[in-house]
């Protein structure tokens, strides 16, 4: 038995898509990123949304245009990917890192995000955690009553509940093992027209026309108005994107299902291990985190886990412990992060896994806690 963490779910469709695409003759950014982005758009009751090479592009071009700079302060989970951070120090800002509210609930906290609030603070970047939605109106009300801006980093919950509805910016990613895949890319979604135009623009170099425009003879020259990137996507991957946007919402399901099994089984089999967000939350059940008992051997567990098959992670190591921000913020502790991150297990979860691997990955997951 070999059970992955996530397993993209690629077949016929993207094959036929992407043969599509080379029969058109036409490869890089054209019709097919249009057409990706109306219907990601749609998705999410937006009129408009912009396809970029991935999620981290789309972090650093949403606090480009929200004109964040040298000097600025952005509120960050560590509780998150790298990228989160990072893209704040690309602009020459300053991330400041906030606490999660608690284990059952490892999102961002609002008191310690008040606590931090300095002059210099400009934004906030909140993150769906394993694809369980923050409560954005709550944030919303934090950044208006602030004049901050609301960044959403919604790599883990595309296509639920208010996700790209209520942010400033909202920036989603299809790396190969989130919930829907494009290998690597990402989307923009802002709700200002001017600020979306203005990723749209520095996405291609802050170009004034396309390859293809001038390629249908539409346009013969361009201008530059900004300075901006190549943070394009193609037409190979918005045609994948396209067709595994259709399933999106089925696979969302898929996983909410395997995730309401998993907390059944943990509650039978393992009830000395708890999973967060126990009370109801809106979730694309992106990741299937379970917290171990303290003084569990983590590091046991996942190589016997490893022996029976079973990849397991961790998400995530909190981004302020990295030896790079160490650096930055020798003294800085966060006592729930760390404690949580010290004893999180991921485990694997994707629309293809069925309840009988379930029980067999929670099975061996009892086994390994009690020989760890
Ligand atoms: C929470 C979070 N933010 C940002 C990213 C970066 O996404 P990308 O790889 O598309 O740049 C990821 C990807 O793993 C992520 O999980």
């Amino acid at each position: 038995m070999k059970l992955s963490l996530s397993d993209p779910v690629l077949g016929i469709d993207e094959k036929k898509a992407l043969c599509a695409v080379i029969d058109s003759q036409w490869i890089t950014m054209g019709d097919r990123v249009a057409s990706f982005e109306n219907a990601f758009a749609h998705a999410h009751g937006a009129e408009a949304a912009v396809a970029v090479s991935s999620c981290t592009a789309a972090l650093h071009l949403g606090l480009l245009a929200l004109g964040i700079t040298a000097g600025d302060e952005v509120l960050v989970p560590s509780l998150s990917f790298v990228a989160t951070a990072n893209a704040v120090v690309y602009v020459g800002a300053k991330p400041v890192f906030v606490d999660i509210v608690e284990e059952d609930c490892p999102h961002l906290s609002l008191s310690d995000a008040e606590a931090k609030c300095t002059r210099q603070t400009k934004a906030v970047i909140v993150m769906h955690y394993g694809g369980y939605q923050v409560d954005l109106a709550e944030w919303r009300t934090f950044a208006d009553q602030r004049g901050l801006a609301l960044i959403e980093d919604a790599a883990h919950a595309p296509a639920i509940g208010d996700v790209g509805r209520i942010a400033d910016v909202s920036a989603f990613s299809f790396f190969s093992n989130k919930n829907m895949t494009t290998a690597e890319g990402g989307m923009v979604i802002a709700r200002n027209p001017a600020l979306l135009e203005t990723i749209r623009s520095m996405r291609s170099h802050g170009m004034t026309t396309l390859t293809l425009d001038r390629h249908r003879g539409h346009a013969y020259s361009y201008d530059v108005t900004m300075l901006g990137f190549n943070y394009r996507m193609d037409e190979l991957r918005a045609a994948i994107g396209f067709t595994q946007l259709r399933k999106l919402k089925t696979w969302n399901i898929a996983r909410c299902a395997s995730s309401r099994h998993y907390r059944n089984v943990i509650a039978d089999y393992l009830p000395q291990c708890t999973v967060p967000f126990s009370r109801t939350h809106t979730t694309a059940a992106h990741l299937m985190p379970v917290v171990l008992p303290e003084n569990t051997k983590r590091d046991r567990v996942m190589a016997t886990m490893r022996e029976n098959g079973v990849q397991t992670s961790i998400h995530y190591p909190p981004i302020h412990r990295f030896t790079y921000y160490r650096g930055m913020f020798p003294d800085l502790f966060l006592p729930r992060t760390e404690s949580f991150s010290n004893r999180v297990l991921s485990l694997p979860l994707h629309p293809m896994l069925k309840k009988e691997h379930i029980e067999y990955i929670v099975g061996s997951l009892a086994k390994a806690i009690e020989n760890a």
